[in-house]
């Protein structure tokens, strides 16, 4: 029987994943597939580190005894980042093999040529795990819902940040703690930057996105915001009010056919079902125009989770290789040539309701001041409470106001002048409101 010949690029938290996962399930796998999924080769970076479940003799140093290859049927891409992966998957490629991958920035950067290559040299390129780790969110869009129109796409598909902002809220402690219990209990990486400032969410809606509109889109067309500046006063506050706060991740197809593509921290009810999606948890909520809504929820990280997505796509593109169908599924939904350019919503545009916090002197007149340029930029108060009183002498008090629907670039004109009035002692802080999550 012949067996599908697998070469991994990457032998870190994923590689030995994936390493053990084959290990573990490899007679239903083979039963399955209908052949063995033989590992060929394995290729790290660093000389001498300790591995699990990897034979010596397979570990290389060398890409070439991948990519150079011609027994090799399948290119597993465990490194991550744009370089060197980006050009192992190229190469690999342009040489006709089929390539399996969970580097979300890649495809989200540099996506649009691969797919395309991948479709020229016929060869399948798959990424299950690149988006939500072990959620099969991407099987559900380009192979469930073919036969319906996406409306929208809203969802937690960071668990570093959600992590960060559920210890947060249940313990009310601060942004820079809850950092660092989740570096500590290994929820984030030494360099959490791309968690926590939206930028791996943002790569991932963008991944979303095209398979759900089947447009062609880039992480620039993304609005993006972080969770660097949400404080325990505001999860304190939020709750006050009924909501609890979540890094989001939305896409929308606008009735004006303009595509609303936005990452930030949001304000969402405390009785919805994404404010119920904690800690590493990851969560997709889905609208179709058939379907209505659905929702995908599991852990987007860990070894074991990201494996079993990298796995199954190993199968499928194993399926097609033994069936001589390679390409048979578009991988984005669509041929690449059929992805359609689509207009994304200005940032400014943007209409919702919104919390805002000034951080005040307590002296007469100030809430009269800022009450007087939100109504100046017909901006209408929908709730406002004021702390009852400051920590001491020469300590601000915080004022909160919820606003009724607002245009984003209208807010932020306004928060810029009443940043100027005198007893405002720190930059407002605005964030979003979403009722419909
Ligand atoms: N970890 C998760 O939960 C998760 C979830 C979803 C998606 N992903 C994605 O999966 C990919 C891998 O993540 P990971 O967490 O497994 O990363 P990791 O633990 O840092 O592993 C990366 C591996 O790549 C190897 N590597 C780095 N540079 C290399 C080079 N120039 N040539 C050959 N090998 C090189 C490293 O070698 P050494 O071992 O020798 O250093 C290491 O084995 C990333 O794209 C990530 O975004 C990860």
């Amino acid at each position: 029987m012949r067996a599908i010949r697998i070469g991994l690029l990457g032998c870190g938290v994923v590689g030995q994943g994936i390493l053990r996962l084959l290990r573990e399930h490899a007679g239903s796998l083979e039963r399955r597939l209908g052949a063995p999924i033989e590992v060929r080769r394995v290729v790290a970076k660093t000389e001498g580190k300790a591995r699990s479940y990897v034979a010596p003799e397979l570990l290389s140093y060398d890409p070439e005894t991948v990519l150079g290859d011609p027994e090799i049927d399948v290119v597993v891409e465990v490194i991550g980042g744009l370089d060197p992966a980006g050009r192992y998957v190229r190469t690999a490629l342009e040489r006709g093999k089929s390539v399996v991958t969970a580097n979300k920035f890649l495809l989200a950067e540099e996506g649009h040529a691969l797919f395309e290559l991948a479709e020229e040299r016929g060869a399948d390129l798959y990424f299950e795990a690149a988006v939500c780790g072990g959620i099969p969110v991407i099987r559900v869009l380009r192979e469930a819902l073919v036969a319906d129109s996406v409306v929208a796409v809203r969802g937690i598909v960071n668990g570093t940040s959600n992590y960060i902002l559920s210890r947060m809220q249940s313990e009310q402690i601060d942004y820079g703690v809850a950092l660092a219990a989740a570096q500590e209990a290994g929820y984030a990486e030494a360099d959490p930057t791309l968690d926590v400032n939206g930028g791996d969410a943002t790569h991932k809606l963008t991944i979303l996105a095209t398979l759900a509109f089947g447009a062609k889109l880039l992480p620039s067309h993304v609005t993006t915001e972080g969770i660097e500046h949400i404080t325990a006063i505001d999860m304190k506050m939020a709750e006050r009010f009924g909501y609890v706060i979540k890094l989001l991740a939305t896409a929308r197809s606008l009735p004006v056919g303009m595509l609303d593509l936005r990452v930030h921290p949001a304000l969402v009810p405390k009785t919805s079902v994404l404010a119920s999606i904690h800690g590493a948890l990851n969560a997709v909520y889905l609208e179709g125009a058939m379907l209505g809504p659905s929702l995908l929820s599991g852990y987007g990280a860990g070894a074991m989770p990201t494996a079993m997505s990298v796995v199954s796509d190993l199968v499928d593109v194993g399926r097609n290789i033994l069936r001589d169908s390679r390409g048979r599924v578009p991988q984005r939904t669509v041929p690449s040539g059929m992805l359609l350019r689509r207009e994304v919503q200005p940032a400014g545009m943007h209409v919702s309701p919104y919390y805002l916090r000034f951080a005040v002197m307590d002296r007469p007149n100030v809430i009269a001041k800022i009450a007087s340029v939100l109504g100046a930029f017909d901006i209408a108060i929908h709730q406002m409470i004021q702390e009852a009183r400051a920590s001491g002498p020469k300590a601000p008090v915080h004022v909160v106001v919820l606003t009724h629907p607002t245009r984003d670039d209208a807010l932020r004109s306004a928060l810029r002048e009443i940043q100027m009035l005198s007893g405002i002692v720190e930059p407002p802080r605005a964030i979003r409101i979403e009722t419909a999550a």
